[in-house]
Order: structure tokens, then sequence, then C-alpha cells
């Protein structure tokens, strides 16, 4: 009779505990998305749009990228391993939370498709894309960068993001301007030609 009792009260407690737990964490997330919805509306918005869309070509689009390489990026401008004068100001007051919360914020957000400007060069950019170029050595991005130039973690997410951008970037890692982590795609850039950089990111614009 004792033992019956006792266990249903730890029942009890454990299912109250397990409850508060949950509630917890979904308190905290919206805590987080409130931060990050304040921070984006108070300065990010300026440069990259209200959607993650971005005001700008020179500005690159937020929407859709992956949580953790945002994160990533906001940790490298702050502590100056990837050089950028309009970001490291921008991120040197966040905390390692607050950029993984602005990371989830803007990784909900979708972008509406586009057609690409030049498709004759987009179908060029789709073959580099998914085989690469074996003739130079350039390795297929769908290895790394997904299918749908979705990403992972810590891979960004290609689709839909400005054909200038991409490009730009790609001569970044081949002059190795773009200082953070760019061993692999500096490989990849410099065996790749300027029309090959222009046409895989007329490519991916229009994903
Ligand atoms: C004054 C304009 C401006 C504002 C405001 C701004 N950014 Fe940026 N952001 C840029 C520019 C320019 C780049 C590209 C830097 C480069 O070329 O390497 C960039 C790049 C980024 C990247 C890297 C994207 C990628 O694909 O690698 C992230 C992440 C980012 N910004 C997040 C933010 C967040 C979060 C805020 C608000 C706290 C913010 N930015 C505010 C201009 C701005
Ligand atoms: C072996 C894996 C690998 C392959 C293959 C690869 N990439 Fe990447 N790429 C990466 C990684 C990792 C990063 C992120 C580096 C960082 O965290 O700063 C990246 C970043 C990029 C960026 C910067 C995106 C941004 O938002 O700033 C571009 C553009 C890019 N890759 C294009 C390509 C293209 C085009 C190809 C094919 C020709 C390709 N990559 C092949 C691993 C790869």
């Amino acid at each position: 009779m004792i033992n019956a009792h006792r266990t249903h009260k730890w029942a009890t407690a454990a299912a109250i505990a397990m409850l508060m737990g949950g509630w917890g964490t979904q308190a905290w997330a919206q805590a987080d998305e409130a931060r990050a919805k304040k921070i984006a509306g108070g300065s990010c918005f300026l440069c990259h749009g209200s959607k993650g869309e971005s005001t700008s070509e020179i500005f690159p689009r937020l929407a859709g990228q992956n949580a953790e390489y945002i994160a990533k990026q906001l940790d490298a401008f702050k502590s100056g391993a990837r050089k950028s004068t309009a970001m490291s100001d921008m991120a040197s007051k966040l905390t390692p939370d607050e950029m993984l919360a602005l990371g989830h914020y803007y990784q909900k957000m979708e972008l509406p498709r586009e057609e690409p400007k030049e498709p004759q060069l987009a179908g060029m950019g789709h073959y580099i894309f998914h085989n690469g170029n074996k003739f130079s050595g350039v390795p297929a991005c769908v290895a790394c960068h997904g299918q749908n130039a979705e990403g992972a973690a810590n891979l960004p997410r290609l689709g839909r993001q400005f054909a200038s951008y991409l490009e730009h970037q790609l001569k970044m890692f081949n002059k190795r301007d773009r200082t953070n982590d760019n061993a692999v795609m500096h490989v990849v850039a410099e065996k790749m030609t300027e029309l090959e950089m222009h046409a895989v990111a007329e490519y991916l614009s229009g994903k």
C-alpha cells in the first residue's frame, strides 16, 4: 500500500518536472525569438531587409540561411577573423546566444524564387554545380552544398542568394581576402575561371 502510494507520488512529481521542463524550453525559445526580432528590427533590417531579403544586392540575403552558419559568421565578424567594415561594428555587441537566436530567426524566413537574368549562363552554372569541371579539377559544388543548394548546419545555403554576392565571395576566396575558414573554398575557387564563377552564381540566384 505504502509502496504504491510512493510510486504514485514519484510519478506525479516526474510528470510535473517534465511539464515544467517543456514549458521552460518553450518560454526560452520565445524569449530568444523576441530578442532576435528586436535586434534585427533595430539595425540588421537596414541592410538585410525586414524579411531577410536584403535591400540591395551589396548585402547578402539571410532568409533561409542556416542558423549555425549565420552564428559562425557573426562570431568571425566580431573577432575580426572575417573582415568587413559594415559587419564588424554590427557583430561587436552580440553575445553567442544572440548570434544563434538571430540565425534561427532568419533561417525560418523564405525567399520567393526569381528567374535567372541570363538563362544560358545559368544552364552552364547548373552543369558546374552538379558536375564540377573535370578538365581543370573544379569539384562539384553539390557534394558539400547539397542537391538544392540548401547547405547544412555549417555549410551555407547558396540557393536564391544574389548572384553578385556569390561571385564576389568566390573571388574573395580565390584571393584569400575572405579570411576566416577559407581553406576548402580557396582550393575550389582557385581552379575556376571568371566565366565559371559568373555562371554558377547566375544559376544559384534563380534556384
Ligand atoms: C550597414 C549595412 C549592414 C547592417 C546594418 C548589417 N549588415 Fe550584415 N552584412 C553587410 C555586408 C556588406 C555583408 C557582406 C560582407 C562581406 O562581403 O563579406 C554582410 C554579411 C552578413 C552575414 C554573412 C552572410 C553570409 O552569407 O556569409 C551575416 C550572417 C550578417 N551580415 C548578419 C547581420 C546581422 C545579424 C545584422 C544585425 C545585427 C547585420 N548583418 C547588420 C551589411 C550589413
Ligand atoms: C568540400 C566542400 C565544398 C565544396 C566542394 C564546395 N564548397 Fe563552397 N563552401 C564550403 C564551406 C565549408 C563554406 C563555408 C566557409 C565558412 O564557414 O566560412 C563554403 C562557402 C561558400 C560560399 C560563401 C557563401 C556565403 O554565403 O558567403 C560560396 C559562394 C561557395 N561556397 C560556393 C561554392 C561553389 C560555387 C562550389 C562549386 C564550384 C563550392 N562552393 C564547392 C564547402 C565547399
